[in-house]
């Protein structure tokens, strides 16, 4: 099969078709995105809050994601995996964001990285990508920034707001990224967004004028905790979760009862 590269994803835009992104943090989930034709997954540190139960990002250590990220290559024998530069991997300086993103493309086999800011970081994007590395940046709301941000708010909202994104997504085109994700950001914002830059932009939280889209494979098929607060620009496409459950519950039974195993799972 044909591995989904960088341009393909520009000439996409070039034509106007939309392109799915998902999540994925193993091997499983890698190959079943994958077969289902999804030609971009993230290995998000979205992770920290859906695979290791932080509240926030912000702990979420390169060590743990260079794990993930071997997983979900040694799965996806097409897509194109984005690899999340996690917290405090990037922010340092423009030389540990190279080394970090060196990390994850020699150690873990991941095809990009993505790292979350704007005009303030171009210089990282920048020089990760003349290290030859692709790199999807990650405007709007931004995840590793929550404390600063004062929690999940929508970003770029009014007049200055708009402009701020605009500048942003300008700066980290001209920084040589292939891709920006704009999170919990007005549709017409996004919309103008995708109109002005010519890399792809993939929203999340964004409307529906981007030229890609991205969800958090957890949410989108209903395995996140229900008592946590689903985002309103999640949609659930199964309810993996009460799968799941049904799944060990008659198990659990069938064992109880002496059900199972039957013979047919047994050996002479
Ligand atoms: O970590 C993540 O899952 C992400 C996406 C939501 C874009 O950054
Ligand atoms: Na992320």
């Amino acid at each position: 099969p044909r591995r989904t590269r960088v341009h393909h994803l520009q000439e996409m835009k070039a034509r106007g078709e939309r392109w799915p992104m998902l999540t994925a943090y193993d091997v499983n989930t890698a190959r079943i995105f994958d077969e289902a034709g999804v030609p971009v997954l993230l290995v998000g540190d979205s992770a920290g809050n859906t695979v290791l139960g932080y509240d926030t990002t912000v702990p979420v250590t390169t060590e743990e994601l260079l794990v993930l990220t071997r997983a979900v290559v040694r799965g996806a024998p097409r897509a194109l995996v984005v690899a999340d530069l996690p917290f405090g991997s990037y922010q340092v300086s423009v030389e540990q964001a190279v080394t970090t993103a060196v990390e994850f493309m020699k150690s873990a086999g991941a095809h990009a990285v993505k790292l979350e800011g704007g005009a303030h970081y171009a210089d990282r994007i920048r020089a990760v990508v003349d290290a030859g590395i692709p790199v999807m940046a990650h405007l709007g709301f931004t995840p590793q920034s929550e404390h600063a941000l004062g929690g999940y708010r929508v970003q770029g909202r009014g007049d200055d707001g708009a402009e701020k994104l605009l500048a942003d997504a300008r700066a980290v085109t001209e920084a040589g990224a292939f891709a920006v994700v704009l999170e919990m950001v007005p549709a017409h914002v996004a919309k103008r967004v995708t109109a002005e830059v010519p890399i792809p932009t993939v929203g999340i939280g964004a409307g529906p004028e981007c030229d890609a889209q991205v969800l958090v494979w957890t949410d989108m098929a209903g395995l996140s905790d229900p008592a946590r607060r689903t985002p309103r620009f999640v949609k659930r496409y199964a309810e993996m979760g009460s799968v799941l459950a049904d799944a060990a519950s008659t198990y659990a039974q069938e064992v109880r009862e002496g059900t199972f195993p039957g013979p047919e799972h047994s050996f002479d």
